[in-house]
């Protein structure tokens, strides 16, 4: 167990919405892809572990993270000097996304299902004001149930890209991207049913 993830965990279950930080494994998989974007702004970065992975990946990228506990955000700074690290709620720090390339992926980790309804809509609505200004953009979401992280916007789609078995619990990894982007709506897969059994014993969380 992390136990600054812990800590927070302690202080504000709902907002955190995960009984542990992903794994190297769903880390990885989060950052799959991102090679061909030239900006990513990484939402609810927690204690790095995707921020890593996202670094790793493509380190000449530039990087935005936002976490909205401030002592993580510190955190942060401290362990990646090259990501512009922003404390608070995303939906409150929009400013700071004004000259964002058109190539630029968002990598979330935001806990949408225990989240309030005053901070998922705001936040969903400025996801897809940022996913419409430019088709090859993308929001790559993890998810412990077997269901879209959020009702798609007018004009996106969800599409499931992989169920990661070493992660606890076993997550999902959806991409949203733009319905005019080449990928078929119906692409998305259903969860089969061992996923779906494994999923429902464990904590419902993001
Ligand atoms: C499920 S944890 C994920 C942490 C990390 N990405 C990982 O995969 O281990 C969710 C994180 O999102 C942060 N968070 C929740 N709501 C947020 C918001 N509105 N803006 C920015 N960060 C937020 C929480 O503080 C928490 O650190």
């Amino acid at each position: 167990m992390n136990l600054r993830f812990f800590k927070h965990w302690l202080t504000d279950p709902a907002t955190v919405g995960a009984v542990a930080p992903s794994s190297r494994y769903l880390a990885n998989a989060m950052a799959e892809g991102v090679e061909a974007f030239e900006a990513i702004v990484e939402i609810g970065a927690g204690t790095g572990v995707v921020t890593d992975s996202l670094i790793r990946r493509h380190p000449s990228a530039k990087l935005i993270v936002f976490e909205l506990a401030n002592q993580l955000a510190a955190e942060l700074r401290g362990q990646f000097p090259q990501a512009h690290v922003v404390g608070g709620a995303f939906h409150e720090n929009l400013s700071v996304l004004r000259d964002l390339p058109a190539k630029t992926i968002f990598v979330s980790g935001l806990p949408f299902r225990s989240l309030s309804p005053r901070i998922v809509e705001p936040t969903v609505a400025a996801f897809a004001e940022l996913l419409h200004a430019d088709k090859a953009r993308r929001l790559v979401q993890f998810t412990y149930q077997p269901r879209v992280p959020f009702t798609a916007p007018k004009g996106l789609c969800w599409h499931r890209i992989k169920t990661v078995w070493l992660n606890t619990p076993p997550a999902n990894v959806w991409h949203l991207s733009s319905k005019a982007n080449g990928r078929r709506s119906g692409a998305v897969r259903p969860v089969s049913t061992r996923a779906a059994r494994a999923i429902s014993s464990h904590t419902p969380t993001p």
